[in-house]
Parts: C-alpha cells; structure tokens; sequence
C-alpha cells in the first residue's frame, strides 16, 4: 500500500506540470481525492487492513491527501495571479505623461465668466424679491428711445450709435427697428405687464456701432434693475447696489456718485468703483482715472413711468443699469473687454465652475 501511495505522488506530480487552468486542476483534485478517487481508494482499503498497517499507513495516506491539495490551491493562485498580471500588462498605464501631453487631450466645458457673475446677482436680487426678466434683442424706436424719454429730436439718441435695420431718416418707414442699444427697453415691456409695487432686474447684451478698444465692446451685457413702489428714495437706491457689490466682491468697495445725464432719470447718478484692475493708480481700463463707471443709475423720470402706464403722482422708483462685463473684469482683474467675447477656451477655462 505504501508503494501503491508513493506510486501515486509521482502521477500526480507529473500530471500536475502538464496542466494550464483552474478547471483541469480541479478535475486533477478530484481524479485523486474524490469519492472515488485513488487516495481515496487506499484509504478505503484501509478498512480492511490490520491496526499495525492502518498506523504506518494512514499518516502517509493523510500526509499525501493534504500535500495533492496545498499543490492544487498554490497552483490555483498563481494562475490567478498570472491573469491579473496579464491584464495589467494589457492596460498598461504611463505615469511620465508630461502636462504638455495633457494640454493636448481634449478640452471640459466650463462656465463664462460673465454666466458665473450674472447668476450670482441674479441669487442676490432674487433673495431681495425681484423678479429676472428678459426681453428681445431686436428692438423699435418706442421701447429702445421713445419710451425713456428720448424722442426723435433729443440728442441724447447721439451718444447711442445704433445698428438700424432701416434707415433712421426715411420718414416714409412707420416702424425702424434696431439692435436694442441697452437693457432699459425692457424697463418700459416691464411696466406695461406689472402694476406698481414691483422690482425687477434684466441681464442681457446690448449692441453699439462703435469703435472696440480695451474698455468698449460692440456687443457688451447690462444688466438692468428698476424698482418702483411709494415714496422710494435716492438712498434705497444706494443700499441696493452696496448690497449688490458687497456680495460680488466678497469686500467694501470704494465708491463715488457723481452726477450723470440720462433722459430716463432724474436726478441721475453715475456710480464709478475704484479701479480694482490697478488698485486706483490708473491703466488702460480706468483710462489711467483710477475710477472705472460701472452703474449708471438715478430716479425715474415720470416721463418714463407714464409710458408705462405708472401714475408718476402715485409711483415713483429708481432704475440702474450695471455693466456686467466691467464687473465681471474688475472682480476677475481682466484688462481688456475684448477676450470675453475672444471665444478662446484658454480663456475661459480659467474660471471653470461646475
Ligand atoms: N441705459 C443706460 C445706458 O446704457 C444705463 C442706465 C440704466 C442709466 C438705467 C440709468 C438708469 O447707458
């Protein structure tokens, strides 16, 4: 019997080199140790065997049974292991990758700037009860002039250089339209859908016919902001746009009102900041001033309210309309309009928010 055993591990070494997967070595396992199988025979032989063999034999058989099962499971694992090798070997990665490599994989999306800032000011004047509204690019002369106090003759319509779609002299033309050369006209569709009480802002872009350079841009974003109720003041006003720069730079701002000209308000104001591009000691952006205009505003005309249906008797209110790309420039420290509009994702990558 311990021939018939040792007989037995030299099979079972050979037979073992010979196999390459998991399911041979198990069929292996079991041609030896199952049921049936020939370690196991010997030991069922054992029955018969007198107590002298069972005691020298039985050690040898067990010592061959749990040898037959160490071999199979150490044989399993490197399989296992080989096959994990194997993969990694296929998905190999290259961890020296250089950042130029990187720079020439493709590009996430991100968002603009001025999307960024727009929807800060839109949570803030939300959370103060105005509504957002929106209004048509393309525009008459009634909601872009005539409305806000700016008939025909007045030569305010001067310091607007307009992109017509008609010409401005042909008298015989009943309706001109035009590229809308502020946000002020949706003060006036504002007014005529509310009755007062109401407060409202409006981003959106604005068109000039005019020469770009580091501060203009020929389309640029306003943002327009119109309150009107009973008995509203200049300082109500001013507590607004505090409360509305304090929250986009995160800080006191230094500012100074001083007084502007805009048909559509009176007393009108020009709030100016202190140029955060330079820190006030003059650039190209503050045109070397070290202030830099950044929200016209003032109280309603009453010419405007009653364009809008408003009895200016009863109703009074302010209006303001902020520039969103000097804001957005002054809070980023971006020294010429024109790379918000560049389209250059190196650019814009730089304010990625998600
Ligand atoms: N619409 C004016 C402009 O574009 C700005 C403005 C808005 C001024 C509201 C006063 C009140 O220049």
């Amino acid at each position: 019997m311990i021939d018939r055993l040792e007989t037995l591990e030299k099979e079972f070494m050979e037979n073992i080199q010979k196999l390459k997967t998991e399911a041979e070595l198990l069929n292996l396992k079991s041609e030896f140790l199952g049921k049936k199988g020939k370690v196991s025979q010997v030991l069922a032989g054992l029955r018969n065997a007198s107590p002298e063999e069972r005691k020298s034999i039985g050690p040898v058989a067990n010592t061959l049974k749990d040898k037959i099962q160490a071999t199979i499971g150490q044989r399993i694992q490197a399989l296992e292991i080989d096959s994990i090798n194997e993969k990694l070997a296929e998905n190999k990665m290259d961890l020296s990758l250089t950042s130029d490599v990187l720079a020439s994989t493709p590009h996430s999306g991100g968002l603009h700037p001025r999307t960024l800032i727009q929807r800060e000011i839109e949570d803030v004047f939300l959370s103060m009860g105005f509504e957002v509204l929106d209004g048509p690019h393309i525009e008459d002369e009634f909601h872009n002039f005539e409305a806000l106090n700016i008939p025909d003759t007045h030569p305010a319509r001067d310091m607007q250089d307009t992109f017509w779609f008609h010409n401005p002299h042909d008298d015989s033309i009943k309706e001109k339209f035009l590229l809308r050369t502020h946000t002020s006209p949706i003060q006036v569709r504002g007014m005529l859908e509310r009755t007062p009480p109401f407060r409202f802002i409006a981003p959106g872009s604005a068109f000039r016919c005019e020469r770009t350079d580091a501060s203009h841009e020929i389309v640029f974003n306003q943002l327009e902001g119109m309150m009107v109720g009973k008995n509203i003041s200049v300082s109500n006003l001013i507590y607004f746009m505090k409360v509305l720069l304090k929250e986009i730079f995160k800080k006191e701002v230094e500012v100074r009102l001083r007084p502007g000209f805009f048909p559509f308000v009176e007393p009108g104001f020009e709030l100016d900041i202190n140029c955060l591009i330079c820190s006030g000691k003059g650039c190209s952006v503050c045109k070397q001033t070290g202030w830099v205009e950044l929200l016209p505003c003032g109280m309603i005309h009453p010419n405007v309210l009653k364009a809008g249906n408003i009895d200016p008797e009863e109703y009074n209110g302010f209006a303001f309309g902020l520039g969103l790309d000097r804001l957005v420039m002054m809070k980023y420290g971006i020294d010429d309009i024109r790379h918000l509009n560049s389209g250059d994702l190196r650019f814009n990558e730089q304010f990625k928010s998600y």
